[in-house]
């Protein structure tokens, strides 16, 4: 099967075509390179020693769209392409709704009148909101997004579900994602923010390699183990292998359906902290800082169906993820950038 993937060369995208490539697929990536580097690909190639069909264009852009679609027989299609940093989505919420909704719609009509009826979509746990119950399962209802990237994927949902009602020929998953860090062990790929990371285990990377000086941690007065926030870390390359599994679920014409990716795990920031210095031997200099706008204090997934539907299951623990996400760093202090 041909996987066309937008977003295949970002942080998510490199490694699903990794597993795509050593499960036999073939994959054809889409990406504007709006917050990745064409060397993800070129990586991508080393490791498994086979060819990725990359077209740079913008899924926006409805002509280039259909060009590839007329020219690459495509079997489904797994949508990474979105912009995912919160913060910026407060500050530029029309960019966000354009890019990744537009985007998405564009996308999803060139599929269907090219006869691609087949998508996987990335969504989040941030569709839950404040969980109503922890752990996570797909029943828990979906609440207000405190910011707008969280409602283009609390929408982007609605809109793919509605149009696979409207035409069951449509099978969509949609791939609730928990919070992914590490890297593959080859350290060739990982995740390359730009400028200070927002995220927790970019942040933590860049103070073990020298880049910043200490880690701030948000908020210790939560109603967790030892205050800090709790979350469901899970390996990229198994989030990877997650997508591999939900092809195998396309096949069988699933029509639509939705699953949590996370490894049913909760890990509060301090244990994190703990746990990359012990696997890594590097120090992490941190101090409390105040809570951050819109953190909750615990999410983590109930994992049951995705195993149950896909057996699909994480296989690695925060030792691996700390380990490969430092092999990563330490091996490209800057990243994809020279
Ligand atoms: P990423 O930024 O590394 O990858 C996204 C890729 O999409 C980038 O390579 C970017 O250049 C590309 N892109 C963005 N807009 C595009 C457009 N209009 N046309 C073509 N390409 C475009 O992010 P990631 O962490 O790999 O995330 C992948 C997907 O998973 C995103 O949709 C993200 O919202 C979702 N997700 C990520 C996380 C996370 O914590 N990383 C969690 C849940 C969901
Ligand atoms: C994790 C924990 C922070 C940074 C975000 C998005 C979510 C999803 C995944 C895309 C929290 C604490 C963080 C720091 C800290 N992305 N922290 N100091 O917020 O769970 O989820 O990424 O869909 O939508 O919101 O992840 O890594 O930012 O934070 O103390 O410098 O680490 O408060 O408890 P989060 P995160």
């Amino acid at each position: 099967m041909r996987i066309l993937v937008t977003g295949g060369a970002g942080y998510i995208g490199s490694h699903t075509v990794v597993s795509l490539l050593d499960n036999g697929y073939e994959a054809v990536v889409v990406d504007n390179l709006v917050n990745s580097s064409k060397k993800s690909i070129e990586r991508v190639e080393q490791i498994t020693g086979k060819k990725v069909t990359f077209y740079e264009a913008d899924t926006l852009d409805r002509k280039a769209m259909d060009e590839i679609l007329d020219k690459e027989k495509i079997d489904a299609c797994i949508h990474f392409a979105g912009l995912k940093a919160v913060g910026e989505s407060v500050k530029k919420p029309w960019e966000y709704y354009e890019n990744n909704i537009q985007g998405t719609l564009v996308l999803v009509d060139a599929l269907r009148r090219h006869g691609v009826k087949n998508i996987i979509f990335s969504s989040s746990a941030t569709v839950y909101g404040e969980p109503e119950f922890i752990p996570i399962t797909e029943q828990c209802p979906k609440k207000s997004c405190t910011n707008p990237y969280g409602w283009t994927k609390s929408m982007l949902e609605q809109i793919l579900s509605d149009i696979q009602k409207a035409d069951p020929e449509w099978n969509v998953i949609l791939l609730r994602y928990f919070n992914p860090i590490g890297a593959h062990k080859s350290g060739l790929i990982g995740e390359d923010p730009n400028g200070i990371p927002n995220n927790l285990m970019p942040y933590i990377t860049q103070v073990a390699v020298g880049k910043l000086k200490e880690l701030g941690v948000f908020g210790n007065d939560y109603d967790t183990v030892d205050g800090t926030g709790v979350r469901d870390y899970i390996h990229v390359v198994d989030l990877a292998d997650g997508h591999v599994k939900a092809l195998d679920k396309i096949k069988e014409n699933c029509g639509l359906k939705i699953y949590n990716l996370g490894t049913g795990n909760g890990v509060s920031v301090l244990q994190l902290v703990k746990a990359f210095e012990e696997s890594t031997g590097q120090k992490i200099p941190y101090s409390i800082k105040p809570r951050r706008a819109g953190d909750i204090a615990t999410c983590y997934a109930s994992a049951e169906l995705a195993e149950k539907e896909l057996g699909w299951k994480a296989k690695y623990g925060i030792k691996e993820m700390c380990e490969d996400s430092w092999r990563w760093q330490s091996s490209n202090p800057n990243g994809y950038r020279d």
